[in-house]
């Protein structure tokens, strides 16, 4: 996209600018592919998760919530695949000591020789590479103080095992029947060595994944309800439609457990990359663990009399990802005034703060109104109070975090109790009572949202 000015380096500079998210550990010097999330960083990833929620169990009555544990009986690893299968091929350079992944030294992964940056790993006069061998991508630890056999257990390097060892207590209480499915949204991790790219690829990573229980013979239709409800969701935080695709693996991509899989891509400046991997997984989860377990994990429909191992089909997305992908898809640079603005144009729902309330002036009772303003706003709102600085600079801000509204309080306002109301994207400015403010922002937060970034004749979000 040409005319896009984002680039992944000036949303990480903004992310750290505004404190949204930075990199981890960095009074000792940060950590690989780690990072914190600051006080915007944690509202916007609150909105995307409440979005997902939403989805899943506020629109609809055929999906349930769970949150399961972290570490799980290292038994379920042998019977997921992850023990034997979950790797990456790695080599080592005896002269760098770096570590590399075998099936990325190539020109399109872009991976260099940390000595002579102009060739790739391996090329150089002083590489030494070890021969490739497997590295388990999950973290182990171990249960008790001591170090012994038996004890070694694994941190999850996905949420989805949680979900199908408890298949047979939530169908106990949850009163539900294929095609059912149960959702959870929560950390995994995973020892990747490959540069991360900012958040797209870390060590420890939220998933928001959701299992989705049915008989065989409707696998094939249910997998097409979730690839196109799942591009739908990501339309509907304001996700630019030409900047979203959905690409099937190829037969030889496929994992161990899975007969489809298709992933929804974003195009982020580093190009189309997976957002979300949707998968038909079959009965391959239930029937490993009823055989790894001796439990039985079936349906038996009283009514028809028939028993079945259901088959699962897989939306698993990243919320890190996501994140990720509505800063790039709504950071923006346009000019006020001949100065130079840097916006994220989000959808006002995944805004972080909805509106700001500004005195004009730190004097002549405009913070005291002002902070009325602010209270008769928060509870039902995301509201922020700032009095520092500039107005403009306070303005520039709040356009930096994506803050849809700006309302200012100024010597008028003390007067006939009306403020001005500035819309982020339109630069409009309207008078509004006071007394009507709440219900006249609502009302627009509410209403349908269009990119500023989509060209005329786009699809609207
Ligand atoms: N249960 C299936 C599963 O975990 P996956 O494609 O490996 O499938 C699902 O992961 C999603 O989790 C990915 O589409 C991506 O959004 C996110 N994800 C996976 N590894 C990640 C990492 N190292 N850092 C950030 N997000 C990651």
């Amino acid at each position: 996209m040409p005319d896009d000015a984002v680039t992944m380096d000036k949303v990480v500079a903004l992310c750290k600018r505004r404190g949204l998210i930075f990199p981890a550990s960095e009074i000792y010097g940060g950590i690989a592919n780690t990072y914190d999330y600051g006080h915007y960083g944690v509202l916007l990833k609150r909105n995307v998760v409440d979005a997902w929620w939403q989805a899943m169990i506020g629109d609809r009555d055929d999906i349930v919530a769970l949150d399961s544990a972290i570490i799980q009986h290292p038994r379920t690893w042998e019977a997921s695949g992850h023990l034997a299968g979950f790797t990456d091929p790695l080599v080592d350079c005896r002269t760098c000591k770096q570590r590399f992944r075998a099936d990325h030294l190539d020109e399109e992964h872009d991976v260099r020789c940390p000595r002579k940056p102009s060739v790739l790993p391996g090329q150089g006069p002083e590489c030494d590479l070890t021969e490739a061998r497997e590295f388990n991508l999950m973290f182990e630890t171990t249960i008790g103080p001591v170090q012994e056999a038996g004890s070694t257990v694994y941190l999850r390097p996905e949420t989805a095992q949680g979900i199908f060892l408890n298949f047979k207590t939530v169908l106990g209480f949850a009163r539900r029947k294929p095609p059912f499915g149960i959702a959870q949204v929560g950390k995994s991790f995973r020892n990747e060595i490959t540069p991360g790219n900012f958040i797209f690829r870390t060590l420890e990573f939220e998933q928001m994944e959701m299992e989705f229980f049915v008989p065989p013979d409707e696998a094939q239709q249910w997998y097409k309800h979730w690839l196109e409800a799942r591009m739908d969701w990501y339309e509907s935080l304001g996700v630019r439609r030409d900047h979203l695709r959905l690409r099937a693996h190829e037969q030889d991509e496929l994992s161990h457990y899975s007969s489809a899989t298709s992933d929804v891509e974003y195009l982020y400046p580093i190009g189309w990359q997976e957002l979300e991997g949707i998968a038909n997984r079959g009965d391959f989860d239930l029937t490993q663990h009823a055989e790894h377990s001796g439990d039985k994990l079936e349906y038996f429909d009283q009514q028809s009399g028939e028993r079945y191992v259901p088959h699962v089909i897989e939306p698993a997305a990243g919320l890190g990802r996501s994140v990720l992908a509505l800063l790039c898809d709504a950071y923006d640079e346009d000019e006020i005034g001949g100065e130079k603005r840097t916006v994220l144009k989000l959808h006002p729902k995944m805004a972080p703060v909805k509106v700001a309330v500004l005195p004009l002036v730190r004097k002549d009772g405009q913070p005291e109104l002002a902070r009325e303003v602010r209270d008769a706003l928060r509870g039902r709102m995301q509201t922020e109070y700032d009095e520092g600085g500039s107005i403009g600079r306070r303005y520039r801000r709040q356009d930096e975090i994506g803050t849809p509204y700006c309302v200012t309080i100024d010597h008028q306002s003390l007067d006939d109790r009306t403020v001005t109301v500035r819309d982020r994207d339109s630069l409009a400015q309207d008078r509004v009572a006071i007394a009507e403010l709440p219900e006249w922002l609502e009302g627009r937060l509410a209403a349908p949202w269009r990119s500023p970034k989509l060209g005329d004749g786009q699809a609207a979000a």
